[in-house]
């Protein structure tokens, strides 16, 4: 029997990560685009070392328990890690691994893209030329919202947040808005200012939510956030689809509350094609895109690989979830 350690990885992952972990160790694969059904993750993780997975993934006691004694390192390929019970790897010494910055200029750039098409409605322009809507220029068809002199509010002035801003300010905007667990050293470097997130709400043309997801923060966007929320408002979402409360945000969008919205993320995911949201004309949805270039998700791969090989070699991972 081989005495190298044993991987499950949960999905056909870029290449590149799986041969760095082949180097040392021995695979197994879900080899599938689609996520592993729950019962097969569960057979597959007993007796493993290691465990590469995905966010659709959920790591939680019963898993942990499943994976046995063995189980020295879970790592997502993902930034975002609210799938993983933290708490629960650590007592049990399992160090978890994620893969921050080599997505962070694609998520970036997503999110500036869907900030643009849903302010200057994109979606309702492509579909009038499609559909034979589109009669003569008209003064006042498809307006929308320039970035031009306006004021961005973005919540998570994180990696993502602060490169969001960085982005947005050659497009001149007036002023950038943040609120966040505490007020943050990137916060100079992009020139915004830490307001409460009232404030933010209540003065922002864009309300960008940029944040981890968790427990304390879970469904932000309510009935009452919307409400503060000024009437031009667009409202961007590249976090996650917990952050969001789906129903207010219909009413919020369909009574004319807010201008718009733009959603990378959802809830559920996929959303069901019969979804409310997917009726409107000023809210563009997206399945889950923002760190989809080659280039970050190859590197998200070979980031998990290897926060995956420092652990099972006993040393800390290159990027690894503190407590
Ligand atoms: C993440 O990494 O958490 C994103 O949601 C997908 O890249």
């Amino acid at each position: 029997m081989s005495s190298r350690p044993l991987v499950y990885v949960t999905r056909r992952v870029p290449q590149s990560g799986v041969d760095i972990l082949r180097k040392t160790c021995d695979i197994s694969q879900w080899n599938s685009d689609d996520p592993v059904p729950r019962d097969e993750l569960l057979r597959n993780v007993e007796g493993k070392d290691a465990l590469f997975c995905l966010l659709t993934d959920k790591i939680d006691k019963e898993l942990l328990d499943r994976a046995g004694s063995k189980l020295r390192a879970v790592a997502t390929m993902s930034v975002g890690y609210d799938h993983i019970d933290v708490v629960e790897c650590s007592r049990r010494n399992i160090s978890v691994g994620f893969t921050p910055d080599v997505l962070t200029s694609a998520t970036a750039e997503l999110t500036v893209s869907l900030l643009l098409a849903t302010a200057r409605r994109l979606k309702e322009g492509i579909s009038a030329v499609k559909n034979g809507s589109w009669g003569t220029w008209k003064p006042l068809w498809l307006c929308g919202q320039g970035l031009d002199g306006a004021t961005v509010g973005i919540v998570g002035l994180g990696r993502i947040g602060t490169a969001v801003a960085k982005r947005l300010q050659p497009f001149g905007v007036d002023k950038i808005l943040y609120n966040d667990a505490i007020e943050t050293k990137n916060a100079r470097e992009v020139g915004a200012h830490f307001v409460s997130l009232d404030e933010l709400l209540k003065n922002s043309d864009f309300v960008l939510c940029c944040c981890a997801l968790t427990d304390e923060n879970k469904g932000l966007f309510n009935e009452a956030a919307f409400s503060k929320m000024k009437k031009n408002a667009i409202f961007i979402n590249t976090s996650r689809g917990g952050m969001v409360n789906q129903d207010a945000l219909f009413k919020a969008l369909s009574t004319g509350q807010i201008a718009g919205a733009g959603l990378d993320v959802t809830t559920p995911e996929p959303l069901p094609t019969n979804h409310p949201l997917l009726t409107l004309d000023n809210c563009i949805i997206l399945p889950h895109i923002a760190s989809a270039t080659y280039k970050s998700r190859y590197a998200m791969s070979e980031l998990t690989a290897r926060n995956i090989s420092a652990a099972l070699q006993g040393q800390e991972m290159p990027c690894q979830v503190k407590l």
